[in-house]
Formats: structure tokens, C-alpha cells, sequence
């Protein structure tokens, strides 16, 4: 037993020693130390041999195992060095060369249409104030025109931070806004009149999800109040607004739409984009639901100190999602918060 591990201890070493390539290298390991080779089936005649013996051809057998596994791996590192270091110094290679080109990010389709918006608006000299996710019960829900007990509340239900009632003064509840319509508020109240404003931004919604509806997505407020602003300014902005994401003109209608913080309020409609004839977007109407506004409720601007017998103005508030997903043909609004990189990356300039 003794003779035929050194025998195997000395061709090993010697057949490692000048194993040419990788491929040489794992086909000794194979012979010398894999489940059918060479070491293995001289382990396995150590069960014929007495109890006194075993101990000291166990231990040998084990220190050639080791002496075996430590050459191969070290020839492995030289093997591997000197490809390493043909390549480097080959004629062709040029280590001044750029290396192969990292993967980009993409930016998300709600930011990068938010962006344009954002672009389209300050050109006009809008503002773009930034306003907070979690907000005031008074600034979302009393200021606009909706007390406590407005059916409109049951519409817009939230997570809240501070409960209503319950202790609680009336309007100092804190809440995840549910549209970014409070930002009416504090822009108009940190600003003044006369005002131009787009303000983006992420809102929360107790939503059943479907395939329209997140429990958190992004809209983009638009305000304006000054003097003599009417129905026809709001138009035009709306008109711009859609004319930028769509590329085109694109026929549109106003019918009238119930928001207490507006009056007259009205839901602007436009021929449904993708069809000429009805579409599962339009649902056979041909018709799609683009953007709520109005004119600002008397008392939305009283609450914020402005008077509305010599101002007016429109506000609009636009479902930044719900138009990415027309603008991209996407079905479906959950893809949106998926964080899933095989729909973020077909998004590339
Ligand atoms: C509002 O949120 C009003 N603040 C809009 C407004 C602003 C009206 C200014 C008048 C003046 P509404 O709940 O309809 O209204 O939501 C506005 C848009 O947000 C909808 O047209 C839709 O595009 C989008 N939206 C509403 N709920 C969801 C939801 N659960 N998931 C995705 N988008 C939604």
C-alpha cells in the first residue's frame, strides 16, 4: 500500500508539474483525485488491511491527497498567470483602449415625461414648486373646499398619520395626500398672486389595484390665478399640455365633472389616440378620459387670502401615469412601481 501511494504521490506531481493547459489540468484532477481515480480506488483497499496497519496508511494516504490538491492548484495560478501575461504583452493589445461598455440605466417613463412637462411649463414661466408626500388634512382635504363630512372624502380615502376626530382638532389631521391639489394651497400661499405653477409629484390612494388603478401614483398639478384668467386659458394650457405628449393635435371635448374645490369644473375628453373605430383603451367610445380642472372655487382662494372678486384663475390636475401608459401603449399601471428592469430598460432614448 505504502509503494503504491508514493508511486502515485511521485507520477502525480510529476504529471502536474507539466500539465500544459487548463484542460490538461482537469483531466489529471480527474484521474488523480476524482470519485473513480487513482487515490480513491487505493483508499479503497484500505479496508483489507489490519487494524494495526490502517492508521498510518490512512494518514498517508490523506497527506498525499493534500500534496496532490495543493500542486494542482498551484500550477492552476501559474497556468493562469501566464495566459495573462501573453495577453498583456501580445502584439494587439492596447491597454489605453476603452473596456467593454458598462449597461446604462434608463430613466423611469413617469420621470421622463415629468420632465418634459417640467420643461414645456418653465418656458412659459411657470413655477414648479416641490410640495410634501405626507400632508396636512386641512391643506388636502378643508382648504379645497371639502370639510370633514363632504362625500367627497369617502372618493379619496388614505393612510393617515394623525387620524381626523378623535381628540384631534378639526383639519389638523395628517395624511398621505391623495392628489397634489394641496399644493394649491401652499403654492398660493407661499407665492401670492399673480401665479403660474406646475407641481408634480407621487400621491396615495386606498385603491383596489387594477390594471388602471395604484395605490400610489403620480400626478402634475397645474394652477394659474390672476386677473381676467378664464375658461379659454385653461384650454390652451390643457391643449399645449397634450399636444407635447402626443405629438400632435388631438380632438378633444369638455364635459362637465364635479370637484368641490372647483366650479365650474369639467373633465376634458380626447379622441381616443390609438383607433378610428373603438379600441379596448377607448372601450368602443372613442373617447378617453384625460385631465380633470376648473376654475378656482371662491373660497379655495379666500383660504389662501386672495380675493376673488379681482381674481380668478383654472387649476387642472393630470394622472401623470395614466397618461404614460396611453403615451406607451402600456396595459397595465402596476408594471409602473414593478422596479422590473426588463420593462424599465425598453424605455432607452
Ligand atoms: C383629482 O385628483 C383632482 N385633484 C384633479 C383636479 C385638479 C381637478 C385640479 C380639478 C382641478 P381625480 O381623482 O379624478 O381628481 O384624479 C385625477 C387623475 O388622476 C385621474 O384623471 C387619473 O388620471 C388619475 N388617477 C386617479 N386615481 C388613480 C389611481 N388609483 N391610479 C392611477 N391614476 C389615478
Amino acid at each position: 500500500m505504502r509503494e503504491r501511494l508514493e508511486e502515485l504521490r511521485r507520477q502525480g506531481l510529476a504529471a502536474l508539474a507539466t500539465a500544459g493547459d487548463e484542460a490538461a489540468l482537469r483531466a489529471l484532477e480527474v484521474r488523480l483525485l476524482g470519485r473513480n481515480g487513482e487515490l480513491t480506488a487505493v483508499l479503497r483497499g484500505l479496508g483489507a488491511m489490519s487494524a494495526e496497519e490502517r492508521p498510518a496508511a490512512g494518514k498517508t494516504a490523506n497527506e498525499v491527497k493534500k500534496e496532490l490538491a495543493a500542486a494542482l492548484e498551484e500550477r492552476r495560478q501559474a497556468l493562469r498567470g501566464a495566459a495573462l501575461e501573453q495577453e498583456f504583452s501580445g502584439a494587439g493589445f492596447d491597454a489605453t483602449l476603452p473596456g467593454p461598455p458598462l449597461p446604462r440605466g434608463t430613466l423611469h417613463p413617469v420621470t421622463r415625461l415629468q420632465r418634459e412637462l417640467e420643461d414645456h411649463f418653465s418656458a412659459m414661466g411657470f413655477l414648479i414648486p416641490d410640495g410634501p408626500e405626507v400632508e396636512w388634512e386641512a391643506n388636502n382635504f378643508d382648504a379645497l373646499n371639502i370639510p370633514d363630512d363632504h362625500p367627497a372624502r369617502d372618493a379619496q380615502d388614505t393612510i393617515w398619520v394623525t387620524p381626523p376626530g378623535d381628540g384631534v382638532d378639526p383639519g389638523l389631521g395628517v395624511c398621505l395626500r391623495t392628489h397634489t391639489s394641496p399644493m394649491q394651497i401652499r403654492a398660493l400661499r407661499r407665492f401670492g398672486v399673480p401665479l403660474r405653477c406646475v407641481v408634480p409629484g407621487r400621491v396615495f390612494r386606498n385603491e383596489t389595484q387594477d390594471a388602471t388603478h395604484e395605490h400610489t401614483f403620480h400626478q402634475m398639478e397645474g394652477l394659474v390665478v390672476d386677473r381676467g384668467i378664464g375658461v379659454p386659458h385653461m384650454l390652451h394650457a390643457m391643449h399645449s399640455l397634450l399636444e407635447l405628449v402626443f405629438g400632435r393635435e388631438l380632438e378633444t371635448r369638455l364635459r362637465p365633472g364635479f370637484f368641490p374645490f372647483v366650479e365650474p369644473g369639467f373633465e376634458l375628453d380626447a379622441r381616443c389616440p390609438f383607433c378610428t373605430a373603438g379600441c379596448r383603451v377607448c372601450k368602443g367610445s372613442r373617447w378617453i378620459e384625460l385631465m380633470p380642472g376648473g376654475m378656482v372655487h371662491p373660497n379655495v382662494l379666500r383660504a389662501c387670502a386672495v380675493d376673488p372678486d379681482e381674481y380668478s384663475g383654472f387649476a387642472f390636475g393630470l394622472g401623470l401615469s395614466r397618461i404614460v401608459m396611453l403615451r406607451y401603449g402600456i396595459a397595465d399601471i402596476r408594471w409602473m412601481l414593478s422596479g422590473d428592469l426588463r420593462f424599465l430598460g425598453q424605455f432607452h432614448a
